[in-house]
């Protein structure tokens, strides 16, 4: 065998034991994401079946469709008004797994925010969560990153003002999610009327059961 012969074989064996820990190494992240979306469904299931009274939490179907949205969107930073115990939280969570981004999440209550954090802690989730507590119209001016997608559900006379000081901060291609938007209250009708006339926002509604919500497009393109 002369010298290039075996370099070339040394080479491949090389190449090819490389190639082999390199899909090892794929299949192991897999396995783990596989495990800790389990986990955190597990989580969501008991938290659904167990701590949903009182805590005012948006529906299963709206849980996975914001997850979706999150993912379809390669959401870097959600901002969330209205954390609850949670809930909504952490199926946002599911998706910046995915994508590798953080929540930051608004709560008055402090026995809430307490539930949340700890909630936050048993999905394993905890580490991407930013919970902020006190009234998030004031707390807000303490965002100061872009946002990809904001999640109204708080207070619903205070959507408004929330759109007021956050609209600038989300990014052109962003959404504002606004959860129950089928409330006629004087004050979302003010929030409906600001999203569906301004000329730099796109908004449809999707009605998954009677409590809706309207997603609002920031265009890329402002007229
Ligand atoms: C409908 S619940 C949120 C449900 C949660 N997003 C979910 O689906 O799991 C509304 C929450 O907003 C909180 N809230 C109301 N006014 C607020 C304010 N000004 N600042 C921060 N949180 C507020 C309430 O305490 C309540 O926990």
């Amino acid at each position: 065998m002369n010298t290039r012969f075996r370099m070339a074989i040394g080479l491949a064996i090389f190449t090819g034991t490389g190639l082999m820990f390199a899909a090892l190494a794929a299949g192991d992240k897999e396995a783990t994401a596989a495990k800790a979306e389990q986990h955190i469904l597990a989580v969501l299931t008991d938290l659904n079946e167990n701590q949903r009274q009182g805590n005012m939490n948006c529906t299963e179907e709206d849980g996975r469709f914001l997850r979706v949205l999150t993912e379809a969107v390669n959401a870097q930073h959600v901002v969330e008004i209205g954390t609850s115990n949670g809930y909504s939280g952490i199926w946002f969570c599911l998706a910046l797994q995915g994508t590798g981004g953080k929540l930051t999440t608004f709560e008055i209550n402090a026995g809430r925010a307490a539930l949340a954090r700890e909630n936050f802690k048993r999905a394993g989730v905890d580490n991407r969560v930013t919970l902020i507590e006190g009234d998030a119209h004031q707390e807000v001016v303490r965002i100061n990153e872009p946002i990809d997608i904001l999640f109204l559900d708080a207070d619903k006379e205070g959507y408004i003002d929330y759109l007021d000081k956050l609209l600038p901060k989300v990014r052109p291609g962003g959404l504002i999610l606004a959860h129950n938007t089928t409330n006629l209250a004087s004050s979302m009708r003010d929030y409906l009327k600001a999203v569906t006339t301004n000329p730099a926002l796109e908004t449809v509604f999707v009605h998954q059961h009677d409590q809706g919500i309207g997603i609002t497009l920031k265009k890329r393109l402002a007229p």
